[in-house]
């Protein structure tokens, strides 16, 4: 037993010591899956507690309504993190909690004003999403992001947030994956706000860059110390099923469609022309914007890295397209190819295809089905493995050089994973949702003595 641990953990030191002593070593959370507290002190309504209503919208009728109860555990959520040694930890910002219906909202403000004063009490550096997909419901009710002033008021929240953090924050993202937002919300219909119309989808993905360009210029202007502001991208390579063209023309698509969409138009290209041709045959010449925003290039990228996607040409679906599964693959328990070699394709493919300054790995993680054992002890060591595998990619993508500052895993915390509910469990650290008793699974302590040991060399 103990020389199977030496052995473990002489992998995870040769591991640590493969990245800086200053590396961002993080989890990530976002606060609808987490804070609960939906009327607590002025919050007002978002289009996720209007979706979640909806029978069958959410897996098993589950709701944010309590949530992890964040809002009121926060100080002991932090302990946590302190005690696992976290460097960095990424949250978002309910955007309904601190703007009322008009005007900014005190109490919302103090929530996240006394989050990061005890963030930074523990040395835990705050890294600050503004939009995790929680749009008020007032701003639905008026058209939602394709409301001709959507960027705006976004602007106007960002402004209200970096007035109010900008002078202990330096890190902000922006907008969480715009793709599934657009296209998940907009045109899929299964996530909030629930639409099923593909040309109202790709107005709000133009929508959400030029609204990440408003934010970044409020954030520019509002924030005492300096910000280094990005965008937190969705994305992943992507494989052709066959050496079929048909298959390799689907690929392309896939890939235009998750990735280079947003991509390009952040790098100052315009929106891929192969996607704006495809879409408007697809959709009505209307479908597909008139005009690529023009984008400063992001101070930083942030990249959410699962999975990779498999894909066939497919006639009967909406893009031309269709996932395949892999069966000799590994698969999550939400039924995501386990694929880490990914993570570091993806990273270099975005390095060599668009010179970031800076990448972030925002959030990578895996849901399996945990075991409570009947001590109370929890080994997900599929979470450790992938968890091992993922960071060894990112480790290579470093030593190439490649400007890669941190890693967020997701999650901090077992929480609601949108419309499959609470049964997915995606967390470090086990979250009882009866009792809300928190217990750090082994991939948790195998977590906080990767950072020890990666951190320990001064
Ligand atoms: C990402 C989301 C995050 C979480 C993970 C599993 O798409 O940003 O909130 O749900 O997937």
């Amino acid at each position: 037993m103990s020389g199977r641990r030496s052995s473990e953990d002489g992998a995870l030191v040769a591991l640590a010591r493969r990245f800086p002593a200053d590396f961002g070593w993080g989890a990530a959370t976002s606060a609808y899956q987490i804070e609960g507290a939906q009327r607590a002190d002025g919050r007002v309504a978002s289009i996720w507690d209007t979706f979640e209503r909806i029978p069958g919208a959410i897996a098993n009728g589950d709701t944010g309504e309590e949530a992890c109860d964040h809002y009121r555990r926060w100080p002991a959520d932090l302990d946590l993190m302190r005690e696992l040694g976290l460097r960095a930890y990424r949250f978002s910002i309910a955007w309904p909690r601190v703007m009322g219906d008009a005007s900014p909202n005190a109490g919302g403000l103090d929530f996240y004003d006394r989050l990061v004063d005890g963030l930074l009490e523990r040395g835990i550096r705050p890294f600050v999403t503004l939009f995790h997909w929680d749009l008020p419901q007032h701003l639905q009710d008026e058209g939602g992001w394709a409301a001709p002033d959507a960027p705006a008021r976004f602007a106007e929240y960002a402004a209200a947030v970096g007035g109010r953090l900008g002078d202990r924050v330096t890190d902000w993202a922006t907008i969480n994956e715009p793709d599934i937002h657009s296209f998940f919300g907009h045109a899929l219909g299964i996530h909030a706000p629930g639409a099923r119309d593909w040309g109202l989808a790709l107005r709000v993905s133009d929508a959400l860059l030029r609204a990440h360009a408003a934010a970044a210029e409020a954030l520019q202007a509002r924030c005492r110390r300096e910000p280094a502001v990005g965008i937190v991208l969705h994305l992943s390579p992507i494989a052709a099923a066959s050496a079929s063209s048909a298959d390799a023309e689907a690929a392309a698509r896939a890939d235009g469609y998750q990735n280079r969409w947003f991509l390009d138009p952040l790098f100052g290209r315009p929106y891929p022309a192969d996607m704006v041709a495809f879409y408007a045959e697809r959709f009505g010449e209307r479908a597909a914007p008139a005009d690529t925003p023009r984008l400063e290039r992001p101070d930083v990228l942030y990249v959410n890295y699962y999975r990779r996607r498999v894909v066939a040409a497919s006639s009967s679906s909406p893009l031309g397209f269709e996932l395949v599964r892999r069966p000799k693959m590994r698969f999550t328990a939400m039924d995501w190819e386990i694929y880490p070699q990914g993570l570091g394709e993806t990273l270099r493919r975005v390095h060599t295809d668009y010179r970031p300054g800076a990448l972030v790995v925002s959030e990578n993680g895996a849901a399996f089905d945990d075991r409570v054992e009947p001590d109370g002890s929890i080994a997900d060591m599929q979470r450790v493995a992938f968890l091992f595998d993922h960071l060894a990619h990112a480790a290579d993508v470093i030593a190439d050089g490649i400007p890669l500052r941190g890693y967020f895993v997701w999650s901090l915390l077992d929480n609601l994973e949108w419309n499959l509910g609470y049964a997915m469990r995606m967390g470090i650290v086990h979250v009882d949702h009866l009792t809300q008793r928190r217990t750090p699974k082994a991939s948790a302590y195998w977590y906080a003595r990767l950072i020890a040991a990666a951190t320990a060399r001064g």
